[in-house]
């Protein structure tokens, strides 16, 4: 399946990335836990060197628990310190703070020899669309945060979130831009519903879905589509495991035919809303069998 890409604002977004950056210790990369190396982009690493390096895994709650842990020791191997997270909750943000000391502990170290101290850490959050970074935000911030920008002594036009003694952050996330060259990134953020799918093939989109899961997670299309009345077979055609899909979610054209469109649409956001149930879509082993 051929996707199209509208790069847009991309040259812009990276100048201002290259001016944020500057301003900070840290940057705090947010992906799809989903989907964790077609929801990064790889050229923050160059962006983004001699910076402390934190990685959220989020919506994790979406995620397949042990493909999160998999994918949290792949990045930890690199010399990330990673975190899984669902964002939406306040509950997994307690430990981000402790986290973030931690990873930029040479820094604070540094600061107390020359006598600074509680000079807070400097953090920006950077990620592709739709990973979920103003959620982070808000939630990580929460109501009990400041905004420290535009006051005498403060950079003009930059606003900051104090969060606590211990750390800043800059209000707005930095946007990645997705690997626009590599189809499969694309396919696989059409899958998460992360890229605009009024231009996709929905009824392609949910057959290359459903390939995947079947192979991936084998029973588990049975389990939410089989019933008493509707006999379902993940075996077969993946086009025809649409079609069972289609009489199982009494998905019926006019003429009484089965809507395909129609259960593609069903099919996709009962997976990206997790009712399907906790899936990654990318291994870590076929990963690391490519990197040779
Ligand atoms: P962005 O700034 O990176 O573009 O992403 P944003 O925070 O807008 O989040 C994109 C969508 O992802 C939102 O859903 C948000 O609620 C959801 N989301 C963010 N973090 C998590 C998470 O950890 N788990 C889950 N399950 N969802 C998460 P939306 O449908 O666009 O909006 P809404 O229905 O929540 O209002």
């Amino acid at each position: 399946m051929q996707i199209q890409w509208y790069p847009g604002h991309m040259t812009k977004a990276k100048r201002q990335m290259q001016e944020d950056i500057k301003l900070i210790d840290l940057i705090i990369e947010l992906l799809d836990a989903r989907a964790p190396l077609a929801s990064r982009n790889p050229d923050i690493d160059e962006l983004g060197k001699n910076k402390y390096r934190l990685i959220l895994m989020n919506k994790a709650d979406l995620s397949d628990e042990e493909k999160n842990r998999e994918w949290s020791s792949f990045f930890r191997e690199k010399g990330y310190a990673v975190v899984s997270l669902d964002a939406r909750s306040r509950a997994g943000m307690k430990q981000i703070t402790s986290v973030i000391m931690e990873v930029c502990k040479e820094k604070i170290e540094r600061d107390r020899k020359r006598g600074i101290i509680n000079r807070p850490v400097r953090a920006m959050v950077v990620g592709i669309p739709n990973v979920g970074k103003s959620t982070f935000i808000n939630s990580y911030a929460g109501r009990a945060c400041t905004k420290t920008g535009n006051k005498p002594g403060v950079t003009k036009g930059k606003q900051w979130i104090r969060l606590n003694k211990n750390v800043e952050l800059l209000d707005t996330p930095g946007i990645l831009w997705p690997k626009f060259e590599d189809q499969n990134v694309g396919l696989f953020l059409a899958f998460l519903g992360s890229i605009n799918d009024e231009i996709l093939n929905k009824d392609e989109l949910a057959v290359e879905l459903i390939e995947r899961i079947r192979r991936d997670y084998p029973g588990m299309l049975t389990s939410r589509y089989q019933s008493e009345e509707s006999q379902f077979s993940e075996e077969g055609p993946a086009s025809f495991v649409l079609l069972g899909i289609a009489r199982a979610r009494k998905c019926v054209a006019k003429g009484g035919e089965p809507d395909y469109a129609k259960a593609a649409v069903l099919f996709l956001d009962e997976f990206r809303s997790g009712r399907l149930g906790r899936i990654t879509l990318e291994n870590v082993l076929i990963e690391k069998q490519n990197e040779g």
